[in-house]
């Protein structure tokens, strides 16, 4: 049964919920429909509910990737085939979450199933060696980003971590700018300003704020000890908020002026245009940090930039620093990841699929306009804002204040639309979503927004 039937028949369920609120001190209509959202979810879900209780069982809240933690409990997903998933309850949706922009292929590519199919009937799981498939990606990935050197890791996390370790051996300082709001990997965050208590090397991080053109040039120009500056194009885990082309060039030639090394995370942005955001920008990175996508679906990361930077990892100059990690080049992730971007994600593919959307950005947009609900992103990459300020350009998170009560109302209630999306908002197209699901998506924002038009506008 489709989750949306339950929203017409609950009016019971929200009038006994209307009423308690009532009485109690929460008068806040947001909190009523909320928890008559969270009510559906939960009687919509009985499976996903009792295998979260089995899994909290054995792990740690039943989660071992806290970003799909979501209360009352996380859908348990039972498939996906192309742009869809189903839940255990037997929901479909339409994939919007795209596994955070590495499930860009879907879920059954014909042309990564048959790489994968080809690799492991003709070539085995892993070598432990050196492969000619490692260095065939590598030199697909630098052509396509205009590198010299690239070295593989498993994770966008690790490459973001050996690509510091490198560039504070080039320079042999310690210190790193960042900026509120950035997410680097799962021991690189500072998605509140701060560094987060699980960072690595807590003592050596500058924060800075994103877009703030004088304050990057100062802090870079006046950090003793500054070994580079870590930034993405476009903060994707913090809000798909775009760097200006002006903040982004004042790094790149302030960070050339003191000698420190410019580090361009495009682990999320690599797919937003032919040769990355740097092309798009006019951007030359000392170094660049990679992922998601470009294991076909399968982990990877990787790190490249220029001979001279890179060749602190050359094994073959005595003293070079070490990289290690057993599926560096695991042979499923070489061939599966090379498959998807020599076959698939050509540039005309690329360009077609991110002027998509574009246009489902500006729909979005034009449908919200003037509520409390707004729209970020770039390309197929894009995220829900839900703030009392309505509207707004923003340039950093410093720049309004997320309601968590109305994006936790959106989740569910788009969910009962048949909508997989993240908690917090953030959305990533699959090549191949249908045409009409956009449009359906724009639609029920619309009548989002129509529901709730009480809570929804600026008081
Ligand atoms: C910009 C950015 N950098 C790095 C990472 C870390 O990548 P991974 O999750 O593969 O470690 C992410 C993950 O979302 C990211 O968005």
């Amino acid at each position: 049964m489709a989750p949306v039937a339950l929203r017409d028949t609950y009016s019971g369920v929200e009038a006994a919920v209307k009423s308690k609120v009532a009485q109690s001190t929460t008068k806040d209509a947001a909190q009523t429909a909320l928890l008559a959202a969270a009510t559906r979810f939960e009687d919509a879900n009985p499976k996903s509910k009792a295998q979260h209780e089995i899994a909290a069982g054995i792990l740690p809240g039943g989660n071992t990737r806290t970003l799909l933690h979501t209360t009352p409990f996380p859908l348990s997903m039972k498939c996906g085939k192309g742009s869809s998933v189903w839940d255990e309850d037997d929901h479909k949706y339409t994939d919007f979450v795209g596994e955070l922009t590495a499930g860009i292929f879907g879920h059954n590519h014909p042309v990564i199933r048959e790489a994968i199919v080809s690799a492991f009937d003709n070539v085995g799981v892993s070598l432990g060696s050196t492969t000619i498939q490692e260095q065939k990606h590598a030199s697909l990935i630098c052509e396509r980003f205009g590198l010299e050197r690239l070295r593989f890791t498993n994770t966008g996390t690790e490459a973001n971590l050996h690509a510091l370790n490198g560039a504070k051996r080039f320079t042999g300082r310690r210190k790193v700018l960042v900026f509120s709001g950035g997410y680097h990997g799962a021991v690189l965050s500072f998605g509140d300003g701060k560094v987060a208590e699980n960072n690595v090397d807590r003592e050596e991080w500058v924060i800075g704020r994103y877009n703030d053109v004088d304050g990057a040039k100062r802090l870079i120009e006046e950090t003793p000890e500054l070994a580079a500056v870590l930034v993405e194009g476009m903060q994707g885990a913090g809000g798909c908020i775009r760097g200006t082309k002006e903040f982004l060039h004042t790094i790149q030639e302030t960070t050339k002026k003191v000698g420190a090394v410019f580090i361009l995370d495009e682990v999320m942005t690599s797919r937003i245009a032919p040769g990355g955001i740097q092309r798009l920008m006019g951007l030359k990175p000392d170094i660049t940090s990679f992922g998601k996508y470009l294991g076909g679906g399968f982990p990877i990361g990787a790190f490249g930039g220029s001979e001279k930077i890179m060749r602190v990892y050359d094994p073959r100059v005595p003293g070079a620093l070490s990289h290690s990690g057993t599926f560096n080049n695991n042979t499923m992730t070489m061939h599966a990841g090379y498959a998807g971007l020599f076959q698939v994600y050509t540039d005309e593919v690329n360009l077609a699929f991110n002027a998509k959307g574009d246009a489902l950005l500006e729909k979005l947009q034009h449908v919200s306009k003037g509520t409390k609900v707004f729209f970020t992103g770039m390309g197929a990459i894009l995220a829900a804002h839900f703030s009392d300020g309505g509207s707004q350009e923003v340039t950093c998170i410093e720049d309004f204040e997320e309601r968590g009560d109305l994006r936790d109302l959106f989740w569910y209630e788009m969910l009962e639309d048949g909508f997989w999306i993240t908690r917090r908002g953030f959305m990533a197209l699959i090549l191949g979503t249908p045409d009409e699901e956009m449009d359906r998506f724009v639609e029920c924002v619309g009548k989002f927004l129509q529901r709730h038009k009480d809570i929804l506008m600026p008081e």
